[in-house]
């Protein structure tokens, strides 16, 4: 599919598949999802521009190759994407972090924004929206909207989990976006949850169910 990058990594789909599973604790689903989000990190920062520096080794001068963590900012959708957070920023620990709030209103399953905050100069920045399921898509297209209303120089988009819907829904509203997956699972239900998926995140990440 254009521009839907599933990614297939044997340890990707190992740990996706123990935190699906209903009996995993708070505990294990939040270090699952940690160390997942580094792995996917790995595939989303693939084509990162580098620039060469200078450097000195014990033995002689020469150059090097560095990512510019600075023009780099993940945006965690609250509140499930801050589940995601941690384990990109192992990996680009200089990255900045935008954050918005959004809800899903739970009789239309509109996405309603209640906070918005970014770092300066987006429009020198590459941006990472993380939110762990592409469901309908509409909070997705809302937090994407927003930024792009800020002109930065790239938007990519990742999930753990996401469905056709989810997928045609934000391909829909912005072709140009790519989207980073561990899975495409079956279809929608009624109330907007993935099937099988793994149920709702947020709960799972902060132990509120
Ligand atoms: N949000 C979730 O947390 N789970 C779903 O299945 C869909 C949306």
């Amino acid at each position: 599919m254009d521009q839907v990058h599933l990614i297939d990594h044997p340890l990707v789909q190992h740990k996706l598949t123990l935190m699906r599973q209903k009996n995993a604790s708070t505990s294990s689903f939040r270090r699952l999802l940690d160390e997942l989000s580094t792995l996917m990190a790995y595939e989303v920062t693939r084509d990162m521009p580098l620039h060469e520096i200078e450097i000195e080794t014990p033995l002689e001068k020469t150059t090097g190759r560095m990512i510019d963590g600075k023009k780099l900012v993940f945006v965690p959708i609250l509140r499930a994407g801050l589940g995601i957070l941690d384990g990109m920023l192992n990996v680009v620990p200089g990255a900045r972090v935008g954050h918005i709030g959004l809800y899903r209103d739970p009789e239309t399953l509109q996405a309603v924004q209640y906070y918005f905050k970014m770092p300066s100069s987006m429009e020198e920045r590459d941006v990472i929206v993380v939110d762990p399921m592409l469901a309908t898509g509409n909070s997705a297209v809302a937090a994407i909207d927003r930024i792009k209303a800020l002109n930065p120089r790239s938007v990519k988009f990742v999930c753990l989990l996401t469905c056709p819907e989810g997928i045609a829904t934000l391909r829909r509203a912005h072709p140009d976006v790519p989207i980073y997956t561990a899975a495409i699972d079956r279809e929608l239900n009624d109330h907007g949850y993935i099937l099988p998926g793994l149920g709702d995140a947020g709960d799972r990440i902060f132990g509120t169910k």
